[in-house]
Formats: C-alpha cells, sequence, structure tokens
C-alpha cells in the first residue's frame, strides 16, 4: 500500500515537471526559425552559435531571449564586439559570414534583432521583416548587407530603431519610411543609397537622431526636417545635397549637432543658425556664398564652428565677440578679407584657423 503510493506520487511529480519544462520550453516551430537563420550564417572563430542546441531556445541559447510569459522569441542579440566573456576568451572580435535568412520572419513575437558589427554578413534584408509587426529594434550596423531597404518597410508602426549603417545598401529612401511614426533613431551612414530625401521627412515626429551621412543622396535638404521637435543630431554630411539651408533649421528647440559638410550646398548661412541651439556645425566644403551673418549673441554657444571650403566674402561680424563661447573655429579656405576682431572666443585659436582667404589680418595673423 505504501509503495502505491509513493509511486502514485513520484509519477505525479515527474508528470508535473514535464509539464512545466514543456510550457517552458519554445515552440518547435520557432526552434525550427531559429536553425535555419543559423544555418544561413557561418561563425569561425567564437563559437556564438555553439549554444543553439537541444529543444528549450529560450534557455542558454547564446544572444536569444524569450517573452516570460508566452515562451515565444521577443530578441536576437549578435553583437561582434561587446564585453562578452567569449570575446574575451577568443582575444578577437566577432567574424561571420553568410545572410540574415528569411526565416527569422516566422518569429512573429521578435520585437529587437541585432546582427552588429560581423563584417562579412552580406546579401539583402529579407524583404518580409516587413511583416513582423512587433519589432522595435532592426540594428544591423557593419555587415556587408546589400541589396535594398525593404520597400514596405513603413509597416513598422513600433519600429524606434533603425540602424543599417556601414554597410552597402543602394536604392533610394523608400517612400514609406515616413510613415514610421515611432522611429527615433536612424541611422543609414555610410551606405550606397542614393535619390533624394523624401519631402515630408518632417513627419517622423520622434525622430531624435538623423544620420544619413556618406551616400550618394541628391537634391535639396526638405525644410519639412525642421517640424521634427525632438531632433537634436541631423548628420546628412559627405552626400551630393544642393540647394540652400533651409533657414528654419535654426529655429529648432533641441537641434544641437548640424552637419552638412561635404555636399554642393548653395546659397548664404540663415541668420537664424548663428543664434541657434545648434553647437556643433559644419558646413565645410560646400558652396555656401555671402557673408558671415552678424547675429553671434550670448545664445551662440558652439563647441565645434567650421566654415572652411566654401566661398565666403566680407569680414568677420564684429558681433562674434559677443558669442558665448566658441571651441573649434575654422574659417579658412574662403574670400574673406579684413581685420580679426580682439575678443575671448578667439584668443586660443591658431593661425590655421583663419588662412587662405582674400586678406584677413590681425592676431594670429599677420599684423593689418
Ligand atoms: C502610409 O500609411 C498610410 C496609412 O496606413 C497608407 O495609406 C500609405 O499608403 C502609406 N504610405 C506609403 C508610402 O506606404
Ligand atoms: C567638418 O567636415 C569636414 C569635411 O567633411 C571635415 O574634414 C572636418 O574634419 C569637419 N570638422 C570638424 C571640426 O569636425
Amino acid at each position: 500500500m505504501a509503495t502505491t503510493t509513493f509511486y502514485n506520487i513520484l509519477f505525479l511529480i515527474v508528470t508535473l515537471v514535464y509539464l512545466i519544462s514543456v510550457s517552458n520550453a519554445c515552440p518547435p516551430s520557432e526552434r525550427a526559425a531559429l536553425l535555419a537563420f543559423k544555418a544561413a550564417l557561418r561563425e569561425p572563430y567564437l563559437g556564438v552559435f555553439s549554444s543553439w542546441k537541444g529543444t528549450d531556445c529560450c534557455h542558454n541559447w547564446y544572444g536569444v531571449s524569450c517573452d516570460p510569459n508566452v515562451h515565444r522569441v521577443t530578441s536576437i542579440d549578435l553583437r561582434a564586439r561587446s564585453e562578452d566573456p567569449i570575446f574575451a576568451k577568443a582575444h578577437r572580435t566577432g567574424y561571420m559570414t553568410g545572410s540574415i535568412s528569411p526565416a527569422i520572419c516566422r518569429l512573429t513575437r521578435l520585437s529587437s534583432l541585432t546582427v552588429t558589427e560581423w563584417d562579412g554578413i552580406s546579401g539583402q534584408i529579407p524583404p518580409c521583416i516587413v511583416s513582423l509587426s512587433a519589432l522595435r529594434i532592426l540594428d544591423l550596423t557593419g555587415n556587408k548587407i546589400d541589396g535594398e531597404i525593404p520597400a514596405e518597410i513603413g509597416r513598422l508602426r513600433r519600429l524606434a530603431v533603425l540602424k543599417l549603417a556601414d554597410n552597402q545598401i543602394a536604392g533610394i529612401i523608400p517612400p514609406s519610411l515616413t510613415n514610421l511614426s515611432s522611429l527615433m533613431h536612424l541611422d543609414l551612414a555610410n551606405n550606397k543609397i542614393s535619390g533624394t530625401i523624401p519631402k515630408n521627412f518632417g513627419r517622423l515626429r520622434m525622430l531624435s537622431r538623423a544620420l544619413l551621412s556618406q551616400n550618394k543622396l541628391i537634391g535639396a535638404i526638405p525644410s519639412s526636417i525642421s517640424q521634427i521637435y525632438r531632433l537634436s543630431d541631423l548628420d546628412l554630411s559627405l552626400n551630393q545635397l544642393s540647394g540652400p539651408i533651409p533657414a528654419s533649421l535654426g529655429k529648432m528647440a533641441v537641434l544641437a549637432t548640424l552637419n552638412l559638410d561635404g555636399n554642393k550646398i548653395s546659397g548664404p548661412i540663415p541668420p537664424s543658425l548663428i543664434s541657434s541651439s545648434i553647437n556643433k556645425l559644419n558646413l565645410s566644403r560646400n558652396s555656401i556664398e555671402g557673408h558671415i551673418p552678424d547675429a553671434f549673441g550670448p545664445r551662440s554657444y558652439f563647441t565645434v564652428m567650421d566654415l572652411s571650403y566654401n566661398k565666403l566674402r566680407g569680414g568677420i561680424p564684429r558681433s562674434i565677440s559677443s558669442a558665448a563661447f566658441i571651441g573649434h573655429l575654422d574659417i579658412s579656405h574662403n574670400h574673406l578679407c579684413g581685420p580679426i576682431p580682439p575678443g575671448s572666443p578667439f584668443d586660443h585659436l591658431e593661425a590655421s584657423s583663419f588662412v587662405y582667404n582674400d586678406c584677413l589680418c590681425g592676431k594670429p595673423l599677420k599684423a593689418c
């Protein structure tokens, strides 16, 4: 009698443990999708995928996280440069080849896909990724991904972070991108993206960083950008953008960095930029004309102001002495003329900040 009870209880416990472990495990379909994702990649040095075995992909699979309640895969996070001990053990950063398998699109609860700095991952972004309606973070920075940004990217209404920098992505910025109403951080720098910046870019109301430098963008800077209240960092440098600088950029509440260097921008410097919230301004290497606006004041606080290699004429405005701070100023390689005003914002600057103008004079250049 006692033995029967003992075995009954034992059976119950075993059944319970089994049920708990099964309900904790990831669904077989998600496990299969992860294994297909793994099969399309090759990581020869670190063994990041060596833990991807067994039935329960929600526990101890390197870089995989699941929702603790529903046991569905919510995040894949594989970074080739990280603090993880496997990198210290191997004494190297990661390297991976292969491509991002469309099998990823079967992980329908995925909210974050981060596969960064592996240098060798090529192929395109699977277009089906636009069906992952829970996706909040897509970060594929630092690979060799080519092809185009999926045309229907705008369907990802929850997407807050889109980072595709340092790849070989070509094609245009898809018109649907401006439908990403949750987007906060956009980084497409250092790719081969061509065409224009969509006129209605300003619809991205949540955006705080827009980094589009080192591409092949042409056309004008859309003035709608100035409607993005939260934008603090706008980098459009090293493209082929033309036309004037929209004066409204100088009226933006929190814009701190404005890099437009290395384009084909013409027209004058809007006076609004000089007394704005901007503290890093690089307009170097364009075709900017006219005078440096006489609009400096106590609100002018620049850690960097680089206006070099343009077609600026006239003198250095007197008001510049009233600027709160100018850390690094470069107005070299223009057609400026006249005396360099004495005053505190200049005391630390070297001659290289002023050289190659038509006839500037005074400290730190030759006396007038
Ligand atoms: C943006 O979203 C709206 C509303 O869902 C849709 O009608 C429109 O076609 C989308 N625009 C693009 C370019 O996809
Ligand atoms: C400004 O942009 C130019 C051209 O891209 C670059 O060479 C220069 O280093 C930048 N200036 C500063 C101070 O970063």
